[in-house]
């Protein structure tokens, strides 16, 4: 990496952004400090990270003549993915044409963007434990899948017990989707018809593929943020974050805290399956290694190439919060993964379908102890819409829990 430039000069350092939502604004943020120039790139005007960068460019990401068009435009040193509904191959044609550098690597990108890409590398390839699943394209091959009779030949994929259906309870999700859209628990066959609708309405693209999965009995699930980044050798090293565990509704994040306490078994595993992920994805940043814990057991879900929603959480738990530590590595510089205080994130949803909303009671909120609020300053609102986040530290991660569920609670988005 050439050395740290001035913003608006010839000697800058640009970094450009594909997504620009919470998560991509503090990234944004991150990279300021460091005088790095920012480009901020959404699907819609005044997205969060748009408000906060040196540039705020609006287009379709999933339009590869667009993005294509941008990125020779515009000649970021590197391009940050923040989404998955990129049109990724772009991506990687632009990185072998040595044009930019994509964060972490463009494989990594494509590979995660769809569940099947990643499934199988972490299964298949890799031989991680997952949950035993199956690829399907119609209500008939879902139906198959589950029940295991007429497997054969049915045209479903995939590994698990070979002949045996998934049975119930299963996941259904569509291979395209996030934060839980499409995605819905069968418990008999009553319901298998109504999760391949559901899944069909969820997905990112009309149609499309399914994955379905036994479902996991875990006794909890953590993200295990792990760091990719240059040491004093040069030499791209490991480098893991405490647990972070969270709770999901819906398939939707509304509460992390860290550190999530696991017996040293569930802790080695944990971070074997993650180095051995990140480590054949490549390239540097931060990753967000999803795992589901049973006792000692540890199963793979998925990977996110780039900070975590769940890690949120570490504004206020580490010295260098996951933001900074994907700027430090995007940028070859050196990363602290420390603690520095127990804490817990708990989010603060819009409520109401509203534009520009008022937010009543921050006073109240900033009022539970070791609190902050962050919102995310998004213009459109929807309930299930998440619009900030309360963030608490505390030496009790449990007390933690509860300041930020209440410091959450305690705002309150309003129409105007
Ligand atoms: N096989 C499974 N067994 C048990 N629970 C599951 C399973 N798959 C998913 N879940 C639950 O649903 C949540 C969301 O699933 P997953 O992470 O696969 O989807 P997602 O849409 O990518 O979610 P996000 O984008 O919020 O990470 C998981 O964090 C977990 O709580
Ligand atoms: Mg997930």
């Amino acid at each position: 990496m050439k050395p740290l430039g001035t913003p608006y000069s010839s000697s800058a350092t640009r970094v450009m952004l594909l997504g620009a939502g919470e998560l991509g604004k503090e990234v944004v943020i991150a990279l300021q400090r460091l005088g790095v120039e920012t480009i901020a790139v959404d699907r819609y005007s005044r997205a969060p990270g748009h408000q906060v960068a040196h540039h705020a460019r609006t287009i379709d990401m999933s339009d590869p003549a667009e993005l294509r068009e941008l990125i020779l435009a515009e000649r970021p040193d590197v391009v940050v993915p923040e989404i998955e509904a990129i049109a990724t191959a772009v991506l990687a044609d632009l990185e072998a044409e040595g044009i930019v550098r994509v964060v972490p690597t463009a494989r990594a990108t494509r590979l995660t963007m769809d569940r099947e890409g990643i499934r199988r590398l972490a299964a298949e390839t890799l031989a991680l434990p997952t949950s035993p699943y199956r690829f399907c394209d119609t209500l008939a091959e879902l139906t198959a899948a589950i029940e295991g009779a007429g497997t054969e030949g049915a045209g479903t994929e995939g590994a698990g017990t070979e002949g045996a259906g998934i049975g119930y309870p299963c996941m259904v999700k569509p291979v395209m989707s996030s934060s839980g859209k499409g995605q819905s628990r069968i418990d008999d066959a009553a319901g298998v018809r109504a999760a391949w609708d559901h899944a069909m309405s969820g997905g990112r693209v009309a149609g499309g593929r399914v994955i379905v999965e036994a479902f996991v009995d875990f006794d909890y699930e953590i993200t295990q943020l792990t760091v990719r980044a240059r040491g004093a050798d040069g030499e791209v090293g490991t480098y893991f974050c405490e647990p972070i565990g969270h709770r999901q509704v819906g398939g939707d994040y509304v509460e992390s805290w860290q550190p999530h306490p696991m017996p040293p078994v569930a802790r080695e595993r944990a971070q074997q399956i993650a180095r051995a992920v990140t480590e054949n994805l490549g390239g540097e940043g931060v990753f967000g290694v999803e795992l589901f814990v049973s006792g000692e057991q540890v199963w793979f879900n998925e990977v996110s190439p780039r900070p975590h929603d769940t890690g949120m959480v570490t504004m206020v738990t580490q010295w260098q919060n996951e933001f900074e530590l994907h700027a430090r590595a995007i940028l070859g510089l050196p990363v602290d993964t420390a603690l520095k205080s127990p804490g817990a994130s708990a989010v603060i949803y819009g409520g109401v379908e509203a534009s520009g909303l008022v937010f009543d009671a921050v006073d109240d909120a900033l009022r539970v102890p070791h609190s902050e609020i962050r919102l995310f300053g998004k213009g459109e609102s929807f309930p299930r819409r998440r619009m900030g986040v309360a963030l608490v530290h505390d030496v009790d991660v449990e007390v933690a829990r509860a300041g930020a569920r209440r410091a959450a609670s305690l705002v309150r988005p309003r129409a105007v």
